[in-house]
């Protein structure tokens, strides 16, 4: 009996798998989504219409990508903190070149205490730094506190999934220094609206900007073979950069791979402080 079910199994699966590695309609699967790419996380900054001159802080402005941008598309007076030196130094230098001196500064502080006082900032902007932040509530505590009444903050990050495995995520998150309870939607939701702020909007775009990025130049296919060498080849690559350098690599690749294949998941947030 069971010798029969699955012969009738595996006739249907061999006959999608031919179909699946040839054309037809899966064909379709090759066709792009048309993914966004990352500028249109302004779009949500925009919507907000924030007059020309409003204060802004970048919280984790690592290299000051977004800082600089911000000033440069907006007209907002930006501040950026981080907490590594080498991240502040480098944004300094890129926004005296940029001629942004005016318009942007940048301050060592940690974001569990951030270092302004209260109602200081119209708009807080917040890109990619949850996933490492360690005391979550304590963060929306404090961005609470420097907004002023009725201020903004818009939240990109990354949560993991329901298909992300206990040990693969306890491998990432350690190398990563990705802490696991910011790695959840409901308990990062759960920390803002006690710190009163009230979420606004809220896009789930899953893995729409690393599929971007593969489109424009092959970035995730490019990590996916950097990975593959590296495994098959572990000792080679071992000796080349190091233990910890290797460790730092390979969860960076699987950080990447892990997106597409949905283990992790982006949420873009707008959310205003309630009076
Ligand atoms: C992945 S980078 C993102 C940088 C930038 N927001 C961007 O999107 O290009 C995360 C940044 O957050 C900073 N960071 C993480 N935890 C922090 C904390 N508790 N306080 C201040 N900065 C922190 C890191 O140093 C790093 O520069």
């Amino acid at each position: 009996m069971t010798d029969n079910v699955n012969t009738e199994k595996l006739n249907t699966i061999y006959e999608y798998i031919r179909v699946a590695h040839g054309g037809g309609a899966y064909e379709k699967l090759d066709e792009s989504l048309q993914p966004r790419p990352p500028e249109m996380l302004y779009d949500f900054v925009e919507r907000l219409n924030l007059v020309s001159g409003s204060t802004v802080l970048d919280v984790g402005c690592g290299y000051g990508n977004n800082t600089c941008d911000l000033a440069r598309r907006f007209n907002f007076q930006v501040k950026g903190i981080d907490i590594v030196d080498d991240h502040l130094e480098f944004a300094q230098n890129a926004a005296l070149k940029q001629g942004l001196a005016e318009q942007v500064s940048f301050i060592k502080g940690s974001l569990e205490s951030i270092p302004f006082e209260d109602a200081t900032f119209d708009l807080i902007w917040c890109r990619d730094v949850l996933e490492q932040v360690q005391n979550v509530r304590q963060f929306a505590r404090e961005c609470d506190r420097v907004l002023k009444p009725n201020g903004s903050m818009v939240i990109y990050t990354i949560f993991a999934t329901e298909l992300m495995e206990p040990k693969e995520a306890a491998r990432l998150y350690k190398t990563l220094g990705v802490v696991p309870e910011s790695m959840s939607a409901s308990f990062v939701e759960e920390c803002f609206k006690d710190a009163g702020l009230q979420i606004l909007t809220t896009e789930v775009i899953g893995s729409e900007l690393m599929q971007y990025y593969e489109e424009r130049d092959g970035r995730a296919t490019k990590e996916l073979m950097r990975l593959a060498r590296m495994i098959l080849a572990k000792e080679k690559f071992l000796s080349q950069l190091g233990q910890t350098n290797y460790e730092v690599t390979s969860a960076l690749y699987h950080w990447a791979i892990y997106q597409l294949i949905g283990k992790l998941s982006s949420t873009i947030y707008t959310l205003r402080k309630t009076v």
